[in-house]
């Protein structure tokens, strides 16, 4: 969700995943983001605000896209798209401000199960795993 360009994809081993979806609402960021794109790997523009989830999915990924959604809106998109996790499936979000976006990770540990909580490894940006 909010995919950008999707640099992510540029540390993806594409035979450990079966398919990827990316979203984003820049048809600039779509534009560049389908130099990933694959038979396994497809990208559209779209608002993660109104997106209606096409299946269900083993990750959904907020990488520093979650506080783009107006704040009244972050806790029913989740539990909108909870639905659409996979059993055994989690969300990951990662924000490179936490202290700035403290009302996001607090929202996520009293909505959600938590399975991990941490920054990254020598840096603030925080990781949030959970479903
Ligand atoms: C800071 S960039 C992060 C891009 C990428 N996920 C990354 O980690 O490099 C945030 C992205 O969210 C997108 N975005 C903002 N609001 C959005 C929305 N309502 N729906 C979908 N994408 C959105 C922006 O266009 C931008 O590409």
């Amino acid at each position: 969700m909010g995919c950008g360009s999707a640099s992510i994809l540029q540390g993806f081993d594409s035979t450990t995943f079966g398919s990827v979806l990316g979203l984003d609402l820049s048809t600039e960021a779509i534009r560049l983001a389908n130099r990933f794109a694959s038979d396994k790997v497809v990208f559209q523009v779209g608002d993660m605000t109104s997106f209606k989830c096409p299946r269900t999915y083993d990750v959904i990924l907020f990488s520093e896209s979650l506080y783009y959604a107006p704040a009244m809106e972050r806790e029913a998109l989740l539990r909108r798209l909870v639905r659409h996790l996979k059993p055994g499936g989690a969300f990951v979000v990662t924000l490179a401000q936490p202290k700035r976006y403290a009302d996001i990770i607090e929202m996520i540990r009293r909505c959600f199960q938590i399975s991990e909580d941490r920054p990254f490894c020598r840096s603030v940006r925080h990781l949030l795993v959970f479903s």
